[in-house]
């Protein structure tokens, strides 16, 4: 039953509660995002927030408006632009995969194992991409997702054991269709109900299905290793 169960309620939960973030386009639009705007927006978001990465990020696409624009640009204007996000090799990266992308044609790359091979671009990032821009079923599991998933299958396990564990997990509930949809729907049930501490098990779409909130452990998942 989770299989279908939880995509499916997931997905309703998530026409009506997505976060209006100005790099997505509305679920269920036909129209997918454009990939410059995925991809600057999930290098932006690696290790920054994303109330932090929003106006960074509206900056970014006013002034470089498409991946050619950013590739033709000295780095070092993309260094200052970059200022105050930190983590700066991201914004060499960014400038080196602008151009190669720029280089072989300007359009990214529409799969996992291609896109990998960008700098900057990681099995996280790359996966993300994938699903985001171009629809494709791709496991997209970063910290919100992990926790969403431990709870759902109660998995007792501690990270970063648990974490091969997790991302089969995680594979089994990601839909052929709407992959993209389904890999936000994660990240915003992550960030909005499915909280570190005091999760809102009474308006989560998937406490029917969650192994977690049965036990009333949810709370409690995933636990850490203790070093
Ligand atoms: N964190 C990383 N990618 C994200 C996205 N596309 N939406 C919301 N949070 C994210």
């Amino acid at each position: 039953a989770l299989r279908s169960a939880v995509p499916s309620a997931l997905y309703d939960w998530y026409k009506v509660n997505a976060r209006t973030l100005p790099w997505r386009v509305p679920p269920h639009s036909q129209s997918l995002p454009d990939p410059y705007h995925v991809w600057l927006s999930e290098i932006m978001l690696q290790q920054t927030t994303v109330a932090a990465a929003i106006p960074y990020f509206q900056r970014f696409i006013e002034r470089w408006s498409d991946v050619g624009a950013l590739a033709a640009t000295d780095e070092a204007d993309v260094m200052a632009a970059w200022a105050g996000l930190g983590y700066y090799a991201r914004a060499r990266n960014l400038v080196r995969c602008a151009r190669l992308v720029a280089a072989s044609g300007g359009l990214f790359p529409d799969n996992e194992e291609t896109l990998r091979a960008l700098p900057g671009i990681g099995a996280y990032t790359a996966a993300a991409i994938a699903a985001i821009a171009f629809g494709r079923r791709a496991v997209v599991v970063d910290a919100n997702v992990e926790r969403v998933v431990a709870r759902l299958f109660a998995v007792a396990e501690p990270l970063p054991g648990a974490r091969s564990r997790i991302r089969t997990l995680a594979e089994s509930i990601t839909p052929d269709m709407r992959a993209g949809d389904h890999a936000q729907a994660m990240m915003d049930l992550g960030s909005m109900i499915c909280t570190p501490r005091a999760p809102m098990c009474g308006q989560c779409p998937l406490s029917g299905e969650c192994m977690a909130y049965r036990s009333d452990v949810a709370g409690d998942l995933p636990r850490k290793q203790v070093k």
